[in-house]
């Protein structure tokens, strides 16, 4: 089986629908986030604060040649700026996890460690910049898409089966 890649805005669920996924199943969940902070040994937010945007941009490049080089069958979660990777349709089948801005945010806001979910998110500050951004990546997340999921008011494992059922 091809890799599975989930793309989308922040805080859509990727890496909760990843991570259910993998259940009852011998997939493995790999996180692009989580590649990127233990190749660096720091968090995100530092990367952005200490080097830049551009330079994490760079190491999402560089993650995303590993992937397509050295993962098999596993479902991967992706920043939500990961999708510009060119090799990105060579690491497997492109799923989008689309929901409206206004979901997105009530979803973060729900959480009990709200706080700590915008804090680690640099692109996150302020919710107007954030509705900036998701409008300017909505057309394009859809048109790398190989599949499109509305998430909105699903759980975790509606999602998955959706998903499943799409591939
Ligand atoms: C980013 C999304 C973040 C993280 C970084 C940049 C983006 O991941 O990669 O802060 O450009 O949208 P999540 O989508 O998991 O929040």
């Amino acid at each position: 089986m091809k890799n599975i890649l989930l793309i989308g805005f922040m805080g859509v669920g990727k890496g909760t629908v990843a991570r259910e996924f993998t259940k009852n199943s011998d997939l493995f969940a790999i996180d692009c986030d989580d590649l990127i902070e233990s190749l660096e040994n720091r968090k995100i937010k530092e990367i952005f604060k200490e080097d830049g945007e551009s330079y994490f941009r760079d190491l999402e490049k560089k993650t995303a040649l590993w992937l397509e080089k050295s993962v098999k069958n596993a479902i991967i979660s992706t920043g939500g700026g990961f999708y510009k990777v060119k090799n990105l349709k060579k690491i497997g089948t492109v799923v989008l996890l689309d929901s409206s801005f206004e979901a997105i945010l009530q979803r973060i806001l729900n959480h009990p460690n709200a706080k700590n979910k915008l804090a680690k998110r640099p692109l996150f500050n302020s919710p107007k910049e954030a509705k900036k951004l998701y409008n300017q990546r909505s057309k394009e997340y859809k048109k790398v898409a190989d599949i499109v999921i509305n998430v909105e008011n699903k759980s975790p494992k509606e999602i998955v089966d959706e998903i499943k059922k799409a591939l």
